[in-house]
């Protein structure tokens, strides 16, 4: 009987769980520490971002979450509840959440639906439910959710689960899908989690792709040619996840620029990946522009979409709120290139969201946002010149 009643409890509760809704309208923004310090993690070092996150002006101008990447895990107990790696997080989870909440941001986690993690610490596959009660007892905000040694396993329902997990511990998480893309999440995952991964792991490559034997890294340019077809599955509480930033990360300032901006451009999730406790002043100036941010956070929440291409300069265009359009002139090349673009001759017609920009009946005013001016009109040609590997970023906006 009592087995009888755990099932029919397990069922039921099943059919209701969902995701938590409406904690990600506009795409998630905070820090992880993976792209910069990999395994390296420690609480010394968490509190060191959040203080720096605070201080550098990123909270201000949206940046919210501290996740804490592979490698924080020790070992099960006798009961299967997970504890942190004492040398790495003495002070327990609990203590690092209340720390992270007291700067007024949030705390996120990471784990694995196999058995292991990427990094061979305790994966949750079998204690999702005692993995998510652990989360919300620390007060956890964010989960990030991978794919290693999960040989065997149906994403769909492996991700499920723990959304369902989450659920059932009743405290609200934004849920992180990391399977790289691997089983086409945006085709199953809207109601699963808040975003997910759509490529392999990034690296600070503009353009390029590093082998690593049994897995790849891309760079920049190859993340953003897979995000072309993706768009009409992304959107406010659902979103297509690029990965983190590499911005301060050993790319040059043009490079970081072009990446911030296109991710802005995608709706990306701008979750940052470097230093913050050690930054240029032009790494600050890329991941604090509060215009172009605007672009990313649009309530909206339409992904930007490629119009043109034509010897290695792109042009983007994203719907914005309010009739609005942000404008990306992307140069891809190793040469600086002349752009010349005459509004009046196009239309810009964006078919999935039923937005029509028409250049010849509307004149829209022109906003630099990287030079933060206001540039003239669409009734005139617009000439500048893309430095090599950079962009220039424009928003329009309607004179009615
Ligand atoms: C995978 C993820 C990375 C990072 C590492 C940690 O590669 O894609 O973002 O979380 O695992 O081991």
């Amino acid at each position: 009987m009592k087995k009888f009643l755990t099932v029919f409890l397990m069922v039921t509760w099943t059919i209701f769980a969902q995701k938590f809704e409406k904690l990600a309208l506009t795409p998630p923004m905070g820090w992880e520490g993976w792209n910069k310090f990999g395994c390296n993690t420690n609480e010394e070092l968490i509190k060191k971002m959040a203080d720096a996150m605070v201080a550098s002006g990123m909270k201000d101008v949206g940046y919210q979450y501290i996740i804490i990447d592979d490698c924080w895990e020790g070992e099960r107990d006798s009961l299967g509840f997970i504890h942190p790696d004492p040398n790495r997080f003495p002070s327990g989870i609990k203590a690092i959440a209340d720390y992270v909440h007291s700067k007024g941001l949030k705390l996120g986690i990471y784990s694995d639906a196999g058995w292991k993690t990427c990094e061979e610490r305790p994966g949750s596959r079998g204690y999702e439910f005692q993995d998510a009660i652990k989360y919300a007892e620390w007060g956890v905000d964010f989960l990030k959710y991978d794919w290693c040694n999960t040989k065997g396993l149906n994403a769909e329902e492996a991700y499920l689960t723990m959304r369902n997990a989450l659920y059932a511990a009743k405290r609200p998480v934004v849920f992180s899908i990391c399977e790289w893309g691997k089983n086409k999440p945006w085709e199953w995952a809207k109601d699963v989690g808040h975003l997910w991964r759509t490529a392999p792991d990034i690296t600070p490559c503009f353009d390029c792709i590093v082998d690593h034997g049994s897995w790849e890294a891309w760079g920049i340019m190859q993340i953003i040619d897979r995000e072309v077809g993706l768009r009409i599955y992304s959107g406010p509480d659902h979103w297509n996840d690029p990965d983190m930033l590499e911005v301060g990360n050993g790319m040059s300032v043009n490079e970081d620029r072009a990446h911030f901006s296109m991710w802005c451009m995608l709706a990306a999730p701008l979750i940052a990946g470097n230093d913050l406790s050690n930054m240029t002043d032009e790494t600050k100036e890329i991941l604090t522009n509060k215009e172009v941010i605007s672009v990313d956070q649009d309530s909206l929440g339409i992904q930007g979409f490629r119009y043109s291409e034509e010897d290695g300069l792109e042009i983007w265009f994203k719907p914005l709120k309010d009739d609005n359009w942000a404008v990306c002139f992307l140069n891809r090349t190793t040469n600086p290139i002349d752009i010349n673009f005459a509004w009046r001759e196009h239309r810009i017609v964006d078919s999935v969201f039923n937005k029509v920009a028409d250049f010849k009946t509307t004149t829209y005013k022109i906003r630099d946002l990287w030079v933060k001016k206001d540039i003239g009109r669409t009734n005139k040609d617009f000439t500048e010149v893309v430095p090599a590997h950079d962009v220039v970023m424009l928003r329009l906006s309607p004179i009615k």
